[in-house]
Formats: structure tokens, sequence, C-alpha cells
């Protein structure tokens, strides 16, 4: 062990080699799952380190885990088992912005919320935008093909991923992907990459796609009785031919738990349909009228429309804030982002509804509505046994009624530690086996994330 340790020293500066366990306890766990300290962190600034840590950990038989901020649910990220931990979060250069071909090469580690920014100084939009997107990196978007709050006009991470600088487990680096607009040789191996958790490569650097920046905005705002009602006014809007920027659904629990960062801009015993359309000013004055209609069709107790952009920026702010302030209604959750064809909507409602009845939890759902993809929050103590153990098995049958609605487990979160039990009910034996042989395949030593995804 010394010996690995004195071998990175002389890869990396010593400071980045970290190995205090007052250092390495904040890397046992992401947002959400605890798992056990790594042995060792590293903190590479280049690729070529990336390179030779991974070449010094095959060497060793250390398992590698790559990480970019921890501010995954999944525990994608998360030790269980003597492993050093890949922190990239010091590769957090934006190399070029190419506003000629709408390309922007950054590294691993760059926040979300940065490219953002730097893209829209220059009159350019990335679209991809995770509730998360202040703390999280674009390598950790990519390994775990985020989807955010814009995937229904403007798809997910993957869909605005060029190409990937990847180092393989045994230590090469490879390019994946094209430059260009269009590009069909060979295996798509971007895609594969993209959501692979960390399992086949250690993404380094990508190529994103960017666009235009729309030039005009609006939000606007459904408030219904009932969760249903919102479900079934999503549903209608999904079926125009209006196509929101944003269609984000909040419950009431939901909102009593974001009522500090709301204040007086809005009651809580509601279900609030939260919206944003984008475009050019003609088209967001079209969209929004129309989606007014709407709205007021499917029974809306009333719409509105964000006075200014301050008041727009504090609902969107409430509204990415939800997951942690759920905390202060209880002290634990299950937080899953279970996804379902647009029509069984309100049937997800219902049914998680009728299970929390019956498991006697307080429960929330909110979140990308507009793709079918729910935040079901099942909320409970786990000083209290009994509670805990209800919470567990509502979660189980929150996933089987998922499934039994022609659902995923997983929209957006990943598979990690969290969800590996359940991959069999989603995945037949020879999917499961079929993706076995490919991670064996790019990881014959089995030391890029081992253990995570499957069962
Ligand atoms: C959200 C995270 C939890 O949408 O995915 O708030
Ligand atoms: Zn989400």
């Amino acid at each position: 062990m010394a010996d690995i340790i004195k071998q990175l020293q002389s890869v990396l500066t010593a400071e980045a080699v970290l190995t205090e366990p007052g250092d390495l306890a904040a890397y046992a766990t992401d947002a959400k799952i605890k798992g056990l300290p790594p042995l060792v962190v590293v903190l590479p600034t280049e690729t070529a380190q990336v390179q030779a840590i991974v070449r010094l950990c095959a060497q060793h038989r250390l398992p590698v885990i790559p990480r970019g901020a921890g501010t995954g649910t999944v525990g994608g990220a998360v030790p269980e088992f003597r492993a050093l931990v890949l922190d990239l979060s010091r590769m957090n250069r934006i190399r070029t912005i190419d506003r000629d071909e709408l390309l922007a090469d950054v590294q691993a580690g760059v926040l979300n919320a940065d490219l953002q920014r730097e893209a829209q100084q220059v009159g350019l939009f990335y679209p991809p935008d995770p509730a998360s997107r202040a703390t999280s990196t674009l390598g950790g978007n990519a390994a775990t093909n985020a989807g955010g709050l814009r995937a229904v006009k403007y798809g997910v991470t993957a869909d605005w991923v060029a190409a990937l600088e990847v180092v393989t487990a045994d230590g090469q680096v490879i390019h994946t992907g094209v430059r260009t607009r269009k590009g069909v040789v060979g295996y798509d191996l971007t895609r594969l990459f993209i959501g692979s958790e960390g399992t086949l490569g250690i993404i380094t650097a990508l190529t994103m796609r960017l666009m235009p920046l729309p030039p005009a905005k609006k939000t606007l705002l459904g408030l219904f009785a009932t969760l249903a009602d919102a479900g079934r006014a999503v549903m209608a809007i999904v079926r125009s031919p209006i196509v929101p920027a944003a269609m984000e659904l909040l419950d009431s629990t939901t909102l009593r738990a974001v009522k500090s960062r709301t204040g007086d801009l809005l009651p809580d015993d509601i279900a609030l349909v939260l919206l944003d359309v984008d475009g050019s000013e003609q088209e967001v004055e079209q969209q929004s009228a129309a989606l007014r209609e709407l709205l007021a069709a499917a029974d809306a107790l009333e719409v509105r429309v964000a006075a200014d952009e301050v008041q727009a920026d504090r609902l969107w702010l409430a509204r990415r804030s939800v997951s942690p302030a759920l905390y202060e209604l209880r002290p634990h959750k299950y937080g899953e982002d279970v996804t379902v064809p647009i029509h069984h909507l309100v049937d997800l409602f219902d049914g998680v509804t009728a299970l929390a009845t019956k498991h006697r939890l307080p429960h929330a759902c909110y979140g990308h509505a507009g793709d079918g993809n729910v935040h079901v929050n099942l909320l409970y103590d786990p000083a209290d046994a009994d509670e805990a153990a209800r919470a567990k098995a509502a979660r189980a049958e929150v996933f089987r009624l998922t499934l039994a609605l022609g659902g995923t487990i997983s929209g957006e979160h990943g598979v990690g530690i969290a969800k590996r039990e359940f991959l069999p009910w989603e995945q037949s034996s020879a999917m499961i086996d079929l993706q076995k042989r490919l991670k064996r395949a790019f990881d014959p030593l089995g030391l890029l994330n081992p253990g995570k995804v499957f069962p």
C-alpha cells in the first residue's frame, strides 16, 4: 500500500493524493448513499495523470472509482470496499467554445452551470439542465446520462455529447464520436460510455454540442386542485403542438417543503405545473397564449405568468431545491426517478398515493412530468424501525407499479448501488449477461467501479 501511495505521489503532487482519514471520509458518500471511505483519493488535473493512475491501479489490482462532484443519488461514485477514488473535479477547464461549429471542448470536471454561463456569454446555449447544475460536473452528467429540467424539449445529456475522451481500463486514451454534425462509423461507443456509470472507462474530456441561445423566455404557472388534475394537464400539453422548454410538476407536500423559498408567491394546498417557453419574442408570446388556454381547458384553478425574471428565477430555484428541502419534513427518504409512459402519469400518482397510504408513509411526487419522469419520494425516519421497514417495502412496490405501467425504474439517476438488486425486475437475464460480457471486454480485470449497476 505504501508503495502505490509513493508512486501516486510521483505522478501527482503530494497534496493531490489524499490519505488522511478526515479527507477520505468525505468520499464515503454521495448526495444520498453511504458507503465506506476509500483507501486513497487522487485529484488529477490532466488526462495523462489519469492514464498513469489507472495503470498503477491495474498493476496493484486496486479498484478505481471515478467521481465528479458526488451529487449522484444512487451511490455510483461511492466505495463499498478497498478502492481508489479518482476525483475529477480539478479537471475543470473549458478549453474552447467553437462558435462556428457550435461545440465546446471541456474537461470532465467542468460544472454544468459554468458551461451554461460561458456559452451564454457568447450567445450560445447548452440545454441539459439537471436540478444540480450549479454543483454537478459534465463528466458526471455524462456518466449517468443526466436528464433534468429541459429534457422535455431538448433531450438529455447524451443528445448533446458529440465526442468523448476516455481513459480505458488498460490506461489508453481513446477518442469516440465525431466533431461533425453526423457520423456513423463503427459502433456508437460515445453512447455506450454515456450512462455506464464509470464501469467501462473514465471520461476525461467531452465535446458538447451547443445551439444558438433562444432570445426570449417566459415562465408560466398552472395551479391545480389535485395532482391528478395537474397530471392530466401535462398529458394534454404533451399531445398539443406546443413544446415547453420545461414542464415540471410539484405536489402539495413538495410545495410545503419549499415554502421558505417561495414565501407568499404560492399557496401550498395545490398541485403546481411550472413551465418555461423559449424562442423568439413572437414564438414565446404565441406559445404562452396557447399554454394558458390549454391549462385553463384542463381545469386549472388559476393560470399565472411569472411577473419578471427575478420571480421566475425564484420559482425555478425553489424547484431545484426540492430534493434537499424534503429532508426538512423527515430525516430520510427514498427519492426515486421512475419514469412511465406519459399516458400513465395519473395512474402512477394514484398508485403511489394508494401504496403510501397503505404503508402509512408521508410521500411527495414532483419532477419532470413532461417526460413521465416522476421523483417519487417516500419520507421516513430511520430511527423508527417499523417506519423504515414500511418505506423499504413501499419503495419496492413503487418499482413494481412502474414496471407494470410499462415504465423504467430510473429515468435519469442511474442504478449504482441503490437499484442494482432491482435490475432483473426490468431487464432479462440475457440482457444483463450481454452487458456483463461487454463490461469484461472493456475491463478484463474488473477494476473500473466494480460491483455497480449489476446485481
Ligand atoms: C431533481 C433531481 C433529484 O430533479 O433529479 O430534483
Ligand atoms: Zn430530476
